[in-house]
């Protein structure tokens, strides 16, 4: 029988992806998204790739009544829980914003659940919540750390809301995904990532100074203890990021109690090697120039993803080359984003 799984922020970056492989994986799929961070076009392109239109509510899901009138359409199996602000500078600027509307979407998440006795969940958290320790790879052993901005705390008190949630009740099951650097876009160049105002993150910003929306890239710091100098991240393609809730939500469902997974490769690289990739795989230039060290950054941080292979049969597969090749062709396509189309 077919299974329907929510994703709530299905209209972002993660979530259409996740959407297009689960609709293939042969999933039901229900978005809610209140678009503040998107565009309603997501729907028609996750239709364009998949040939199958998901049903949209586009609803805050921190919005009780419109949250239960969802779940009283719909017969859910499931929840992927994405929905959040993530912009970690403006996690620091606006903390009380990030702390409303991140812990109050994942609580009044889970209080319509037990209301409809929806039992499986998939969060969405990140590599963030291991902090500063500094021991690589990040093992999913580690304890959680010292988060660095208000925007960590809440992946990281997220993950704490829903393990006590789970002790709570025995029938609760919780997946959470640690994600390392997602990058790239699907390959059909339908959709990617589209930043509002100046990107925060690496590729959005390489990709829209290959474009000619930026005249050059601030490389952050080349003074750090790494081999040269550069900080160097895990960078996971989105489509293998999305491959992976497709085997956490089929490992969550009938099951109880709480699993952590890594999602990354296992391979970290430093900013210039992956401004360096894009440059040659896009035959485009890409205008760089060292700048001063981004306060919170850490030289080094990458996954260990053994458990997931071992669990869940999950193994990122795509290379850097794909990531920065997809990224490039999703921003050639749509130089603008969603909304610079027509
Ligand atoms: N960088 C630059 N110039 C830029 C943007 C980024 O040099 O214009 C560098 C950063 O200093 C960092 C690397 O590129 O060394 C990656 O930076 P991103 O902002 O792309 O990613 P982060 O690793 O800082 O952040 C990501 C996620 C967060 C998450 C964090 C920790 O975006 O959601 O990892 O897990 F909290």
């Amino acid at each position: 029988m077919t299974k329907t799984i929510l994703l709530t922020g299905g209209t972002g970056f993660i979530g259409s992806h996740t959407a297009v492989e689960m609709i293939q994986e042969g999933y039901r799929i229900v978005l809610a998204d209140d678009l503040s961070n998107s565009s309603r076009k997501v729907v028609d392109r996750i239709e364009e790739i998949t040939g199958t239109r998901p049903a949209f509510y586009p609803i805050d899901v921190a919005d009780r009544e419109a949250l239960r009138d969802l779940f009283s359409r719909e017969r859910l199996d499931g929840v992927i829980h994405f929905a959040g602000f993530k912009a970690v500078g403006e996690s620091t600027e606006k903390p009380l914003d990030y702390y409303e509307n991140n812990l109050g979407a994942t609580m009044n998440l889970l209080r319509v659940m037990e209301e409809f006795g929806v039992k499986t969940i998939v969060f969405s958290s990140s590599a963030t919540v291991y902090g500063q320790g500094g021991l690589m790879p990040c093992t999913e052993t580690m304890p959680r750390g010292v988060c660095v901005n208000p925007y960590g705390w809440t992946k990281s008190m997220s993950e704490q809301i829903l393990t006590d949630a789970s002790a709570a009740d025995p029938d609760l099951s919780v997946v959470l995904l640690r994600y390392f650097n997602p990058i790239g876009a699907h390959p059909s160049g339908l959709i990617g990532e589209d930043p509002q105002g100046i990107p925060n993150n690496l590729m959005p910003f390489v990709a829209q100074v290959a474009v000619g929306r930026r005249e050059e890239l601030t490389i952050f710091g080349n003074d750090y203890d790494t081999p040269d100098g550069t900080c160097r991240r895990d960078y996971i393609h989105v489509c293998d990021l999305a491959e992976g809730h497709v085997k956490a939500i089929a490992f969550g469902e009938g099951r109880k109690g709480v699993e952590v997974f890594n999602l990354g490769t296992g391979t970290p690289y430093s900013v210039l090697e992956v401004v360096e990739t894009f440059a040659r795989v896009s035959g485009v230039s890409v205008p760089w120039r060292f700048g001063p060290r981004r306060a919170g950054d850490l030289p080094d941080l990458w996954a260990d993803p053994a458990k997931a292979t071992e669990v869940l049969g999950w193994k990122a597969g795509r290379t850097l080359e794909d990531m920065c090749r997809d990224a490039w062709n999703w921003q050639r396509n749509n130089p603008r984003g969603y909304e610079g189309e027509e």
